[in-house]
């Protein structure tokens, strides 16, 4: 029996996604290149803080090497509540607040601990995947909402209302909103809980952009309306705010009658997050809050420059409010945008991720990361406007120009 056939049936059905996903076959042909210029994950390049590294750097001197609190570091969970509270959001005590390795276990955990088979879950469509994976790998049923430009990608309560079944339990909110980089306003995100409150739904809450808004956008924590601090999981974490990726630490926060049991299947998960992270971690929320403000004025300035290099290219995008993301309309281009991302890579060496792989219903949009400096940014805007006229004119680039 050949491996494919020995192998064909031994992935559980819950497993949906069989094959390698875009991100990592565009990682691997990005691999065989040189000079490429990666406007795709979400990981800030810019350092984390230096008093940051320093109290990671003292934790593991001082032998914090062990395993934690399975609820995480009672200091941290404090300071998380007291952040929480200071950002307008609700009162959590630190037994209401557990600490993950990465926000991205925590969605996995939450799924896992509310949606039974058969439940469905209402997730805005383009948003940050993992959710849809999380409530597949549980068995739930996943009902895409989907968002358009008519709406600047921002979720609202009609565009919910119509997908309320009697089986649906859970909604998703991500606010700023991953891939699109808009922000639901603080009135919309009232009806909506509003909604969940009507339909008895739980509200995850993943504010993890919360701090990164542009212009005057403002980010309403849902867990602080009236009646929704029983029904909401707020999920954030300090890989965006504190450009803190591989430290992996984020948490979830939600009413104490849930959180006891879920906290324990995140124990049995992960048993307890990175010890010297969390100090790390620790640091960052008790450190002073202007590295942060200088993050979202680098990001902001990158934004724009960006949005000019669009706007002169000719492709539009909808206005970004928040995140570090602009996500934009290449349909005029004349290629579909999974093709489009391939062609730029290969031919321009850019690299950007179609808007597809976030649940986007059609094939006409893509992510773009403001994870490099400015002058990276105007560079790609020039090899995008290179690939997008020779696009236009029928042709094709040579693709092995840059090839390592
Ligand atoms: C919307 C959103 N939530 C959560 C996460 C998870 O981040 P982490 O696991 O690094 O905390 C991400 C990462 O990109 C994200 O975009």
């Amino acid at each position: 029996m050949t491996p494919s056939a020995l192998h064909a049936n031994r992935l559980a059905t819950r497993v949906k996604l069989k094959d390698e996903h875009i991100i990592t076959r565009m990682a691997n042909i990005a691999e065989g290149l040189e000079d490429v210029i990666k406007l795709g994950r979400g990981d800030p390049d810019l350092d984390t803080p230096a008093h940051i590294v320093k109290a990671g750097q003292d934790a593991l001197g001082r032998g914090e090497t062990h395993y934690g609190h399975p609820l995480g570091l009672p200091a941290l969970r404090q300071a998380i509540a007291d952040n929480i509270k200071a950002y307008g959001g609700a009162d959590y005590a630190i037994d209401e607040i557990v600490v993950t390795p990465g926000g991205q276990q925590a969605m996995f955990i939450i799924a896992l601990s509310l949606l039974n088979p058969g439940d469905e879950i209402l997730v805005p469509c383009p948003g940050y995947n993992p959710y849809s994976q999380a409530a597949e790998l549980a068995d739930a049923v996943v009902v895409p909402v989907r968002m358009t430009m008519d709406t600047n990608f921002t979720l609202t309560a009609e565009m919910v209302r119509p997908h309320i079944t009697p089986r649906s339990r859970v909604l998703v909110l991500i606010n700023p909103n991953n891939p699109t980089g808009t922000v639901t306003a603080p009135d919309e995100v009232e009806k909506i809980a509003q909604l969940a409150i009507e339909h008895d739904l739980i509200v995850i809450s993943d504010e993890i952009y919360s701090r990164l808004t542009y212009g005057n956008q403002r980010i309403q924590p849902v867990a602080a309306l009236p009646g929704m601090r029983e029904r909401t999981i707020t999920l954030s974490g300090f890989s965006k705010t504190y450009a803190m990726t591989g430290w992996r630490v984020g948490y979830f926060a939600g009413p104490r009658e849930l959180m006891v049991a879920m906290a324990e299947v995140n124990h049995a998960f992960a048993i307890s997050t990175a010890s010297v992270s969390q100090h790390a971690a620790l640091a960052a929320l008790t450190g002073p809050q202007s590295v942060v403000e200088e993050m979202r004025l680098t990001y902001d300035e990158r934004r724009k420059v960006l949005c000019a290099g669009l706007d002169k290219i000719g492709i539009p995008y909808a206005e970004p409010q928040g995140a570090f993301y602009v996500y934009a309309n290449v349909a005029a281009v004349g290629l579909p945008a999974t093709e489009f991302c391939a062609r730029l890579l290969a031919e321009g060496r850019v690299l950007m991720y179609p808007g597809v792989i976030y649940g986007d219903h059609t094939d006409d949009f893509v992510r773009m990361s403001l994870t490099q400096p400015v002058e990276r940014i105007r560079e790609a805007m020039r090899r995008i406007e290179a690939v997008v006229a020779t696009i236009r004119a029928g042709q094709q680039m040579p693709a092995a120009a840059g090839a390592k």
